[in-house]
């Protein structure tokens, strides 16, 4: 099926303001709307900046706003979106560095911000632990559904507070914190508190 891909363009080096610019090209049945981006790149313009790894839903690089919702681009399918004209822009809410790409350095620091990690008890048992930190599956899977965020920023994108209030923790270092303190072997809660 034709698909015409309007895709945000900003070059800070050159552009005074972004615009959309059109791709429009045969998309095949299984094409994420991240291979349709590197089909772009490779056989039509190689100047669009996007960022990606993966390709999997793992590492949270190709968050991007597909059709005014952020989505992960590597894992949506171009044709399940139902629509021959596909909108793609930079994740909202963030400063935006070129093209596809914004500057997750706001998700990050609000994510180091909350300490993510294990604050022990006794930091010298945790340094030079004499003895195994057991978990029972029942207290594993208090925070489990927790540590499996990607840090992608789409969250952040999301948020209508984030987007007013840009001190604001956000749903990502908020759930971070909170997988955290459900963690029995954490004892970090008050250092953690989120002012
Ligand atoms: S490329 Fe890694 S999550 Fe999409």
């Amino acid at each position: 099926m034709k698909v015409t891909f309007k895709i945000w363009r900003y070059d800070p080096a050159k552009d005074v303001k972004p615009y959309f610019q059109d791709y429009t090209f045969d998309v095949k049945e299984g094409m994420t709307v991240l291979d349709c981006l590197y089909y772009i790149k490779e056989n039509i313009d190689a100047t669009l900046a996007f960022r990606a790894s993966c390709r999997m839903g793992i590492c949270g690089s190709c968050a991007m706003y597909i059709n005014k919702k952020p989505r992960l681009a590597c894992e949506t399918q171009a044709l399940s979106l139902g629509t021959d004209v596909i909108e793609i822009a930079p994740l909202p809410n963030y400063k935006n560095i070129k093209d596809l790409v914004p500057d997750l350095t706001p998700l990050f620091e609000k994510h180091k911000n909350v300490k993510p990690y294990i604050i022990p008890e006794n930091e010298q048992e945790f340094l030079n632990p004499t003895g195994e930190y057991s978990q029972t599956p029942v207290e594993l899977e208090e925070y489990l559904q927790f540590a499996y965020c990607i840090k992608c920023g789409a969250c952040l994108a999301a948020c209508p507070t984030v987007g007013t209030t840009p001190d604001f923790p956000g749903p990502q270092a908020l759930a971070q914190a909170y997988r955290y303190n459900a963690d029995n072997r954490d004892f970090g809660e008050k250092e953690r508190k989120i002012q």
